[in-house]
């Protein structure tokens, strides 16, 4: 068990990415807080799942748009668990009408919504983390491959992830040896999202991806487990890509 003993924190774990990532986690060994802002059935399935593995688990809700909420969740975390060894944070804004609208249409509204969860929710949470957090901790941070290549659609969420992966090697410097920050940079991930495109586009975007498939969760969910364990003790700073082989630079 690579994680046995740890606590970690994984963001936007109700669904999605965050899901598979907070349940592999616990097959690894170590007890999970599985925030959600809006899906609390779905982050009661996930904690079940993982209290039947054994593991403790407990499910918190938080804006992590809202600072005073982001702190409160890990005050909380504080109470219940004492420290968090691993924070993910997977949470991030899903919302077709930003990620379609044409650079024309881009509002000033859309970058501060965006901006305040993926970017400075994230912070706060790393923050708040990394005080209650002991040698060897390890925060994985959620980026997207736009951030490599660029895209035609996405502006908005391309620039936040882009900040994602500057904060990553910002934070990985100040806080090295005693927390690593590394960031998954994601391609084309079979969740939620997928709904947001026709038939036709998402014929496109598989057949632009070598692997020929979409990524799963799991795949996330494996990359996730090895940047939070020892087995990746000497990487820090990094953006790994998973993305079926659609990026190459
Ligand atoms: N799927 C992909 O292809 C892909 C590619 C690149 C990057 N990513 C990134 O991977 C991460 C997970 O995405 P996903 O595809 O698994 O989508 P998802 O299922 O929609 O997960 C997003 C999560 O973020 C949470 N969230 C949204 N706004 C929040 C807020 N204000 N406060 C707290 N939590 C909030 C949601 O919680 P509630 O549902 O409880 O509201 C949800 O659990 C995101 O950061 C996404 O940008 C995904």
């Amino acid at each position: 068990m690579r994680l046995k003993g740890k606590v970690a924190v994984v963001t936007g774990s109700s669904t999605g990415n965050g899901a598979a990532i907070a349940e592999a986690f616990a097959r690894e060994g170590a007890d999970v807080v599985v925030h959600y802002r809006s899906s609390a059935p779905e982050a009661d399935r996930v904690v079940r799942a993982i209290r039947k593995l054994g593991r403790e688990s407990v499910a918190l809700r938080a804006d992590i748009s809202v600072p005073e909420e982001t702190n409160a969740l890990f005050a909380r975390v504080k109470k219940e668990f004492g420290r968090v060894d691993v924070l993910v944070n997977n949470a991030g804004l899903a919302d077709g009408s930003i990620w379609n609208a044409p650079i024309g249409e881009v509002t000033r509204e859309m970058w501060l919504r965006v901006f305040s969860v993926d970017v400075f929710g994230a912070f706060d949470c790393a923050q708040n983390a990394v005080a209650m957090m002991p040698k060897g901790g390890a925060i994985v941070n959620v980026s997207s491959t736009p951030v490599l290549a660029g895209d035609t659609q996405g502006m908005v969420y391309a620039c936040g992830k882009g900040a994602v992966l500057t904060m990553t090697k910002m934070l990985a410097k100040s806080l090295v040896p005693r927390v690593r920050v590394n960031c998954m940079i994601l391609g084309s991930i079979r969740t939620g999202w997928l709904r947001w495109l026709d038939e036709a586009a998402a014929g496109a975007l598989l057949s632009s991806i070598p692997m020929g498939r979409f990524g799963e969760p799991a795949d996330v969910a494996n990359l996730a487990v090895f940047l939070a364990s020892d087995e990746s003790s000497y990487v820090t700073g990094q953006g790994i890509v998973l993305d079926g082989g659609e990026v190459t630079h």
